[in-house]
């Protein structure tokens, strides 16, 4: 059964995006999309992570069709099993680093995983206000949080952005394995063209859809 499905997924704001997208992962699979600013990537991905429901076609996770849930399912689903790190990183500046990543613990009952804070080279700065951290160390913060939550499918929207070439591929190979390890998905967006080839499926985003 694919973890992700979508059918015919057509989306429009003011003008038209995108018409008829349809793929499907399984187990393991990874794939980035890529597309000149503007094209619609953010959108398909809040699409695709019940954050937004398309004009036309249907999104499924997990084999269930995400926009016939009721409400209180989608939530569920969405804090559960999925992990969304967003484009622009929604840390609670007012709390620490890890206040912010045990929040994600508190209704997911997991627990912090130190060796992950170690891996993203962010232990030392657990104590300090989100204020008080660099972007990159921010962006590692919120996607520590994310992978906290052990979610099967992660939707990572540009997670690299604000990263030297040498952490961004660092910060990937967390990723990479952790979508191994757990049998998940990623869903990648992503401006970085090497960092887009190292997904199993590489796909550009157009009007003419995704190819
Ligand atoms: N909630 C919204 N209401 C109206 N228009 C929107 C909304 N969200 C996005 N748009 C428009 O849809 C288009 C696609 O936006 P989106 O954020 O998906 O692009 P993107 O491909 O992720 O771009 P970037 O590479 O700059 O992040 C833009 O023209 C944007 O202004
Ligand atoms: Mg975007």
């Amino acid at each position: 059964m694919p973890l992700i499905e979508t059918r015919d997924v057509s989306h429009s704001f003011d003008y038209p995006l995108f018409n008829d997208i349809n793929f499907s992962l399984g187990e393991s699979d990874s794939m980035s999309i890529t597309g000149v600013s503007g094209s619609g990537k953010s959108t398909l991905m809040h699409i695709c992570s019940t954050m937004l429901k398309p004009n036309s076609g249907s999104v499924q996770l997990f084999g269930e069709d995400i926009y016939s849930l009721s409400q209180k399912e989608l939530i569920k689903t969405r804090r559960e099993k999925i992990g969304i790190i967003f484009q622009a990183h929604y840390l609670f500046r007012g709390l620490s680093a890890y206040e912010n990543i045990e929040l994600a613990t508190i209704l997911t009952k997991n627990s912090i995983d130190q060796e992950l804070l170690e891996k993203f080279k962010i232990q030392k700065v657990m104590k300090q206000k989100i204020g008080e951290l660099s972007g990159g160390q921010q962006q590692r913060v919120s996607i520590a949080r994310v992978l906290t939550k052990r979610p099967k499918i992660i939707f990572a929207d540009e997670p690299t952005g604000n990263l030297d070439e040498k952490t961004a591929n660092e910060v990937m190979d967390i990723l990479f394995e952790y979508i191994k390890e757990v049998k998940g998905v990623l869903f990648l967006v992503t401006h970085e063209k090497s960092l887009a080839k190292r997904c199993k499926y590489s796909k550009n985003l157009s009007l003419k859809g995704l190819i």
